[in-house]
């Protein structure tokens, strides 16, 4: 039986309804699933390797999608992309290696309609993790898998296993940073931290490695016609990083979260940084709220900025001196990719793939 109802009991309704979500703990969901324009985001290498092919990772993931595949499947295959190919030193197969030469491998994945996510952490010897994050998904009852863990489990499900997943270019800028910082192999575990995060800093500054490259990573989340919305998010990780160090982006909440009522969110960048703050989560929050995903995005950059207070962590000018990205969309197809200081990230509509500069929070540079 359908009831029409005015605009003032609508509003009389909505305004009830709202209250009782307060009282039981709730935010009042603004944003609902529907017709939605189609749009794919990610980060900026989401619009740059092809692995050989003619297409990128979102120009991939669009097609998918708006010719009626799965989001997710159509994301992932997107993202399969850049993590095959050995160009990108940030994600997968050729990914900069943890400071013992091995290269260990995050992802996660969620479903909104479904309400189903999976994720790997320190994974080794498979060139696509987001596939085992969408295994372990479909497969268990588990949402992440690690370590050792999580390759048998790959193994058990039928993906190659190799021995190694570095490249030679990945190999060699290993090898220049271990001659940097551990010569004699016997410096004590805190000067080799430190040094190890100066020598990787320093190498960005000369050029060999991409400063966003340092942290890595590929996020990339979709929405449909229908209004369904998925995302994934991939990487190698921070470079040469302690081994079983895993950073957000294997972290629901952290490098990824979708509600399929409401948005996604991802990241790039620092993901010691993005763990403290939780920001992706926060960021959907926020737009369940009504926030449009630029404004988001840039109150969690906000806080990220607030909360960081060790010296160390900060540049001349007191300001984080690291970079750290989001990238968020909502149910009805608007979206955003904001960044610390200046960044780009990648999009597609109908209208085609394009790289867009982000909204940064600071000016200057994370090294100022
Ligand atoms: N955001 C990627 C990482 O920190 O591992």
């Amino acid at each position: 039986m359908s009831r029409k109802i005015n605009r003032r009991q609508f509003v009389a309704t909505t305004a009830v309804a709202g209250a009782a979500a307060r009282i039981f703990g709730q935010g009042p969901t603004v944003i609902r699933r529907g017709p939605a324009k189609p749009v794919v985001i990610s980060s900026a290498n989401g619009n740059k390797f092809k692995n050989g092919g003619d297409v990128t990772c979102v120009q991939k993931a669009f097609t998918l999608m708006t010719q009626g595949g799965d989001v997710l499947d159509a994301l992932i295959a997107g993202v399969n992309i850049v993590e095959l190919d050995p160009l990108d030193d940030s994600v997968g197969y050729g990914g900069l290696p943890n400071a013992e030469g091995i290269v260990q491998l995050d992802s996660s994945c969620m479903h909104g309609p479904k309400k189903r996510a999976g994720a790997v952490a320190a994974l080794e010897g498979v060139r696509t993790p987001s596939l085992v994050a969408r295994a372990v998904m479909e497969n268990t009852d588990h949402h992440l898998l690690v370590g050792r863990g999580a390759q048998d489990f790959a193994r058990s499900m039928g993906f190659k296993i190799e021995d190694d997943l570095n490249t030679e270019h990945s190999r060699q800028l290993w090898l220049e940073w271990k001659r940097r910082t551990d010569p004699s192999h016997y410096l004590d575990p805190k000067t080799r931290a430190e040094a190890g995060y100066r020598v990787a800093l320093e190498m960005v500054a000369e050029g060999k490695i991409d400063r966003e490259h340092l942290y890595g990573t590929i996020n990339c989340d979709g929405v449909n016609a229908r209004g369904e919305i998925c995302g994934v998010t991939t990487t190698s990780g921070l470079s040469w990083k302690i081994p079983g160090r895993v950073g957000d982006s294997p972290i629901l909440g952290a490098g990824l979260y979708v509600d399929g009522d409401v948005g996604a969110a991802g990241s790039t960048g620092r993901g010691e940084a993005n763990l403290y703050n939780l920001s992706s989560f926060m960021i959907v929050e926020h737009m369940r709220r009504g926030m449009h995903p630029k404004d988001a995005a840039l109150d969690l950059l906000r806080r990220v900025k607030t909360n960081t207070i060790e010296k160390r962590l900060l540049n001349s000018k007191g300001n984080p001196n690291f970079g750290l990205n989001f990238y968020a969309l909502n149910a009805a197809g608007e979206y955003a990719g904001v960044s610390m200081y200046e960044s780009s990230f990648a999009v597609c509509t109908e209208n085609g793939p394009q790289t867009l500069p982000t909204e940064p929070l600071l000016p200057g540079k994370a090294t100022d």
